[in-house]
């Protein structure tokens, strides 16, 4: 098995801490920094943007993962690669020109993917291949942290594996697939089997107390849980 990168979703931070919260799983073991950024629009959410995550910039060496659920997008590319993020997902459902889109981003000299919610076709991907760095596939509705892992994502894992090994065999280029919602111990082995090597993990991860190291435990326990299929 390739290395597991996990993202922890500071969705489920402790917002009035973020610098040190993000210092606290970056030194837990963290690969990249998950930001979620919701509109009230796109989803009927809303949370952070720009200005937060250059705030935290400063305090993380990992990459920020930026996962815009926005709508439109376009404008937000510019004030997030300026702010520091590394990755930029969007919604294909959330921009008029995706191909432009994504292309906007890796202009802006960060990394571009597309997320598909669980009842978006893999279609989408199709004429895209080239202008993608990352793919991230959904696991439960947008808008919220904490919900429960929707089961048909591990077959759509299997098949968008599939796809992106075929274009690393054809091409030499490989494409992160990542994962978003209800990643567990319980379930990890299952989601990594399926083609996934980057987790997101919200809850899971700032639902135990960091106090005793809890953020380690949960992540080496996530790490442990992953190869055990
Ligand atoms: C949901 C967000 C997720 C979420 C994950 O719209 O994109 O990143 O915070 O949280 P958990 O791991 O709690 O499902
Ligand atoms: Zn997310």
């Amino acid at each position: 098995m390739n290395t597991l990168r996990l993202a922890p979703s500071i969705l489920s931070a402790d917002f009035a801490r973020l610098g040190e919260e993000v210092r606290a799983i970056e030194a837990a073991g963290a690969d990249l920094v998950h930001f979620d950024v919701m509109d009230n629009h796109y989803v009927p959410n809303l949370t952070i943007g720009p200005q937060v995550c250059a705030a935290i910039r400063p305090h993380v060496t990992i990459p920020i993962d930026v996962h815009l659920m926005v709508e439109p997008v376009d404008a937000l590319i510019p004030l997030f690669a300026k702010a520091g993020a590394n990755l930029i997902t969007f919604h294909p459902e959330a921009s008029r020109h995706v191909d432009r889109t994504l292309q906007l981003i890796r202009d802006h000299g960060c990394k571009a993917g597309l997320v598909l919610n669980p009842a978006t076709p893999l279609a989408v991907l199709d004429h895209v291949w080239d202008r993608l760095d990352i793919v991230l596939l959904m696991s439960v509705n947008p808008g919220f942290g904490g919900q429960a892992f929707i089961d048909s994502t591990i077959p759509k894992l299997r098949q968008v594996r599939q796809q992106i090994d075929a274009y690393r065999a054809s091409t030499g280029r490989d494409i992160w697939l990542e994962v978003d919602g209800g990643v567990k111990t319980d379930n990890i082995a299952r989601i990594v089997a399926a083609g996934a090597d980057t987790c997101v993990a919200g809850s899971a991860v700032f639902g135990a107390p960091d106090a005793d190291g809890g953020y380690r435990t949960v992540m080496q326990a996530l790490r442990t849980a992953a190869q055990s299929l």
